[in-house]
């Protein structure tokens, strides 16, 4: 049976690593486990059967793999030590015979996004940033449509733009935007992505490199691997709906508890095939995935093992694709969730008040 392997590692070394050793994570204190992280070998998490395409009623296995760096441990120790460490897990998925692999988290977002992993295996890799992509841009929308915001008429920011997943999520965007702000740190990385956008914007495109700039949006995708909190209840103005993929989270916790004239949803989730799970708790209601893992689930059931989304610059021509191929094997957009939770009805309503006061 064709396989896939797909790698997670901790991102809250506390919450996350309990998810596999309950004892450990709670006798070690956080720098011992950031610390030990850098030396414990891959492990297989989980081996799941089973999910099969409606389509094609085809059936894939795959295995959930452990590559045990911690998100700051990744982003801190050298790109190479940490391409070492994901190329060791991927021999791990090659040994088990998964016949493509996908990179989770902040193995992705580490150095290349997968270009220097990719080489390095026998067997082909995805970040699933594309299909993160897709997911991310649909939610943004619809959670727009139920406060009643017309994207047309709305100025919609882009935090992150920079990046692999914030790239094409202003390409996705840019056509539905009455005026789109893209943020980022760098502003010559800013202009080069504007500029792909000369033909597709439906209205005005800004760059900044000051967070400051959403004070003015209604509608935000933010997305970047800052690893903290960058948006605070002070930048978002009243009514506004905010679309957070990034994980760690980049919308702080006071926004969710200081805010209820603000709607802030995950991006990048969505719904398995028929609900089946993948044998491990890593902190999703059930029957829900990240995008990321939908893509490599997605390309087992199609029989497409090559390297389909690899590097910081995604081609928003696979990013329709895979969207597409995730609809047909019975992948759907998560409905709307906050905090890993669905959303209540009674909060878009209270932000719908805000917004348009009867
Ligand atoms: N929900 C899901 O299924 C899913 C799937 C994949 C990834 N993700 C998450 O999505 C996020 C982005 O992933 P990616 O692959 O697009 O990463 P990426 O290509 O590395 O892009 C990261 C972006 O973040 C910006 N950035 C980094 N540190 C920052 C800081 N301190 N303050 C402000 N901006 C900062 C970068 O700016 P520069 O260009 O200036 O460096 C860049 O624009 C990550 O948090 C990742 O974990 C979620």
């Amino acid at each position: 049976m064709d396989a896939f392997a797909f790698i997670i590692h901790p991102l809250d070394p506390k919450t996350d690593v309990a998810r596999k050793y309950p004892t450990l994570a709670r006798i070690l204190p956080v720098s011992l486990i950031h610390f030990l992280s850098l030396y414990w070998p891959p492990l297989v998490l989980s081996h799941a059967r089973g999910i099969r395409s409606p389509a094609t009623g085809r059936e894939v296995e795959g295995w959930l793999l452990a590559c045990p760096l911690t998100a700051r441990r990744m982003v801190t120790v050298s790109p190479r030590v940490a391409y070492r460490k994901i190329i060791q897990t991927g021999r791990l998925a090659e040994r088990l015979g998964a016949r493509i692999l996908g990179l989770g988290a902040y193995t992705s977002v580490v150095g290349d996004g997968g270009l220097t992993v990719a080489r390095a295996l026998q067997i082909p890799v995805t970040t699933g940033d594309s299909y993160t992509a897709a997911l991310s841009a649909h939610t943004l929308l619809e959670a727009a449509a139920q406060v009643g915001i017309a994207p047309e008429q709305a100025t919609v920011t882009v935090v992150g733009a920079t990046g692999a997943i914030g790239g094409a999520c202003a390409q996705l965007l840019a056509p539905h935007a009455g005026r789109l702000v893209l943020v980022g740190r760098r502003m010559e990385a800013l202009t080069r992505v504007k500029s792909r956008l000369s033909d597709i914007a439906r209205g005005p495109v800004e760059i900044a490199t000051d967070i400051a700039a959403i004070r003015s949006a209604d509608l935000v995708l933010t997305t970047t691997s800052a690893g903290r909190p960058i948006i605070f209840p002070e930048h978002l103005k009243s009514g506004a709906v905010v679309c957070d993929i990034a994980r760690p989270r980049d919308v702080s916790i006071r926004v969710h508890r200081e805010r209820e004239d603000v709607l802030v949803v995950d991006g990048g989730l969505a719904e398995m095939p028929g609900g089946v799970g993948l044998g491990f708790d890593y902190g999703l209601p059930p029957g829900l995935t990240f995008g990321c893992m939908a893509e490599t689930i997605t390309l087992a059931l199609e029989g497409r093992f090559e390297d389909y989304t690899v590097g910081k610059e995604l081609d928003v021509a696979r990013v329709q694709e895979i969207a597409r191929l995730a609809a047909r094997h019975g992948f759907r957009p998560a409905p709307l969730h906050s905090l890993d939770r669905p959303l209540p009805p009674e909060r878009i309503e209270a932000v719908r008040q805000k917004r348009f006061p009867k």
